[in-house]
């Protein structure tokens, strides 16, 4: 199999290559990034790849993926062109989320709506992948009605430039780099620009995400999106209320044999126990205000599942629906 990967060099494209080789893909690869890494060697199963400058025509050739990651705008421009030119393209950028014809997939949960599909296929915001993960098996058997979540978002979710202004102001740097404020020994509860209702954008697109994937118009939500120096790895304070009284044991087992989703009991996940994993991790499970809620930590590699690997997910999932 032919796959292109954009944005190659970058926090998602590298990984992107990684998840190829862990998911065994067999696959030969073109990598693309800016001028900046052209000539660049990067590894794919021992094999040395260079990078190469993206360019107008780079995409017009055959391929059976392409994997976006190079930022909204590249994605805007340069995927219409490649799905035009016959290539399905797995894009990891906010640029097509909200187009309705799109589908936005978590392919756990709707990947169903990838039989027969072709064209560009939209990978969702990192800290909705994990939070829907968890959500929507509690959904199937309660009846999801509103969710109020609070983030704890690492640096490596603002890419590259993220994790190198944590790193040098830990060496002693006075520079807020791509922040508002000082990130080291700090928390900044902003991410993306503000809306006029008040929200910044992370947290509308958890809204809107969130209710798209589970297929849940009406739901009630409210996100409080924050940044904090974590290099890796997004936690969550998720509180869900339910249309039907919940009998918390079951809730424990339902989330234990939830696809792509581990379950704690007894114990909690922090980013930094997260190693490798690709799973959604739920622990600290309890009521909330009554029988029919529920809280608990939510805690996920954002590079790996919030977005290489769900990206890699909805690549195995198209090819497994859509062989012949
Ligand atoms: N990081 C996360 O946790 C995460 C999660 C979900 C979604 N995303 C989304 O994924 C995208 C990439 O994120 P990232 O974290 O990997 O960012 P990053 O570390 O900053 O990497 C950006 C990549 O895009 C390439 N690029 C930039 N401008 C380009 C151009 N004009 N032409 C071709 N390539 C260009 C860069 O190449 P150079 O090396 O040449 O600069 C690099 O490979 C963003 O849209 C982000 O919102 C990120």
């Amino acid at each position: 199999m032919k796959i292109a990967i954009v944005g190659a060099t970058g926090e998602v494209g590298r990984m992107m290559i990684t998840c190829l080789e862990e998911f065994q893909i067999d696959a030969e690869l073109d990598l693309y990034a800016s001028e900046r890494s052209e000539g660049t060697i990067l590894y794919f199963n021992d094999d040395t790849i260079t990078v190469k400058k993206l360019e107008e025509n780079s995409l017009q050739n055959k391929y059976d993926y392409i994997l976006f990651s190079a930022g909204g705008a590249i994605s805007k421009n340069y995927a219409p062109l490649a799905a035009e030119a016959g290539n399905t393209v797995i894009d990891n950028t906010s640029a097509w989320r909200r187009t309705v014809h799109i589908p936005l997939v978590v392919p756990e949960i709707n990947g169903d709506m990838l039989k027969g599909y072709e064209g560009i296929i939209a990978n969702p915001n990192c800290s909705t992948i994990q939070l829907v993960l968890a959500l929507n098996p509690l959904h199937l058997k309660y009846g999801l009605k509103k969710v109020i979540v609070s983030t704890y978002q690492s640096v490596s979710g603002s890419g590259h430039k993220g994790v190198q202004t944590l790193e040098k102001q830990k060496q002693g740097s006075d520079d807020n780099g791509i922040y508002s404020e000082r990130i080291e020994l700090n928390v900044i509860p902003q991410i993306g620009s503000f809306q006029d209702d008040g929200y910044c954008q992370e947290e509308d697109k958890m809204h809107y995400e969130t209710a798209r994937i589970l297929s849940l118009p009406d739901l009630a939500m409210v996100a409080t999106t924050v940044r904090v120096p974590v290099l890796y790895g997004h936690s969550e304070a998720v509180y869900a209320e339910f249309e039907r009284t919940i009998d918390l044991a079951e809730a424990g087992n339902i989330l234990s044999s939830a696809p792509s989703v581990k379950y704690h009991d007894n114990t909690y996940v922090t980013p930094h126990n997260l190693g490798k994993s690709n799973d959604s991790h739920v622990s600290r499970l309890r009521f909330g205000t009554d029988n029919k809620s529920l809280t608990f930590w939510n805690v996920a590699n954002n590079v790996r599942l919030g977005a290489a690997t769900n990206a890699v997910r909805i690549l195995i999932k198209h090819r497994e629906l859509n062989q012949s």
